[in-house]
């Protein structure tokens, strides 16, 4: 789409209305929140739901016989249900409530990685992955003797399918990759990796952390083994996520966590494990959260999230094609497939300075290494400055953005 053509449909106006904390002021401006890859803000109806469960249905579940209880069960497993539908798993228990995706990601690590991982296996990554797809794979890896084989990345910031072909062999064990770059806005061809891992009976985990909040995931579709994410980036509460896993996979996995609800039974001669999904969910989880969760899937699903990439696309685009009106700035990663994130560095102002100062305008964006350290080492940078967007972010906004940034190069006296 032409950065000329904003994206009418979605009723952005109506959505922003759902989100209280955007309403405010920051150092006396109004707030414009571009640190979405990082977390979203909260809708009213995620908020609301959080506290009518403390409010009203408090209680341990799939413990205790009382009403409470039951109602505290009943909207911990509709939640699991929820998110069963918005990424089309066949099966609500093939999905496991996680702390967040990174936990999803040590889980497999660790239960599948340490099960079936032997000396001198690979484990495929790319090289733009998060440091949660990269350090419990490391530590699998360390505890068995396989070891991690890295997909290089172009200066477009995208994988080729011939250089993530060439790395798959006959030691490839596992393949683990993300789906969206949270620093690249990269949106990886995650069906053809599955596809050609699967040719090489390698099962894969996509990191969906910043996709299934702005795009239609579906994992049957994918057909990916593993699908890990965060409700916290997806409108939802901090501390909770989710592991979609294949049935079959998931029952030979051992359990990772010991502890309550995740046994059958318990003697001091021999502990049975629980059945799926509960046998990865040991001890009191955050009920709170998973019902937050849940919420949050409601919320989201009440959109065409192909309209809302559409949308998160058109802000990106017109912010590179702003960006790139600036001298002296340059965007890290220019892939065909971006989903709404943009990382740029500037000549002579550290992305920290540039963080600093336009948050005093009202901006709120991330700076740093976005927990990809590697990706920094790749383009030979110490950090960048990242705008994120989510479903309520305007063009308007993108501009007081750039106007901004117009005052960052004013008071490092970098000329236009
Ligand atoms: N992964 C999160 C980010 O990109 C923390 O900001």
């Amino acid at each position: 789409m032409s950065v000329d053509t904003p994206v009418r449909t979605l009723d952005v106006t109506r959505v922003r209305d759902d989100f209280p904390i955007l309403q405010q002021r920051v150092h006396g401006r109004p707030l414009v929140y571009l640190d979405n890859a990082n977390t979203t803000q909260k809708p009213r109806s995620v908020i609301d739901a959080i506290e009518h469960y403390y409010a009203e249905d408090n209680a341990n579940i799939h413990r205790s016989t009382h009403l409470l209880s039951e109602r505290a069960t009943r909207a911990y497993e509709a939640a699991r249900v929820r998110v069963q539908q918005l990424i089309n798993a066949p099966e609500a228990r093939e999905v496991i409530l996680t702390r967040g995706c990174t936990e999803s990601i040590n889980l497999v690590a660790q239960s599948w990685g340490r099960a079936n991982l032997r000396p001198g296996d690979e484990v495929v990554l790319t090289w733009m992955e998060h440091h949660s797809n990269i350090v419990p794979w490391q530590m699998a890896c360390e505890q068995t003797g396989a070891r991690l084989r890295v997909v290089p990345i172009t200066d477009a910031g995208e994988v080729e399918l011939e250089a993530f072909a060439s790395a798959l062999g006959d030691r490839t064990r596992f393949v683990s990759i993300i789906h969206v770059s949270n620093v690249l806005g990269t949106i990886n061809p995650v069906a053809e990796m599955i596809r050609l891992a699967h040719e090489r009976g390698a099962p894969v985990l996509v990191d969906a952390a910043q996709s299934v909040p702005h795009l239609p995931v579906d994992v049957q579709a994918l057909d990916c083994d593993f699908l890990a994410f965060s409700a916290h980036k997806m409108y939802g509460p901090t501390g909770i996520g989710a592991l979609y896993g294949k049935a079959a996979l998931l029952e030979a996995m051992p359990p990772w966590q010991g502890g309550g609800d995740m046994i059958a039974s318990v003697s001091f001669e021999k502990t049975t494990y629980n059945t799926l999904p509960y046998k990865f969910e040991a001890g009191t989880p955050n009920i709170a959260g998973v019902v937050g969760f849940g919420a949050a899937v409601d919320y989201l699903r009440r959109f065409d999230l192909a309209e809302v990439a559409r949308h998160e696309r058109d802000l990106a685009d017109y912010a590179v094609a702003r960006l790139r009106d600036l001298r002296g700035i340059r965007i890290i990663g220019q892939p065909r497939e971006r989903a709404g994130v943009v990382s740029f560095v500037m000549d002579g102002v550290h992305p920290h300075d540039i963080g600093t100062i336009l948050d005093r305008e009202g901006v709120a964006i991330r700076t740093g290494q976005h927990c990809a350290q590697p990706i920094m080492d790749r383009y030979g940078i110490p950090a960048t400055a990242r705008v994120s967007f989510a479903i309520y972010n305007t063009r308007d906004e993108v501009d007081v953005f750039i106007h901004a940034l117009h005052t960052v190069r004013e008071l490092f006296g970098v000329r236009s």
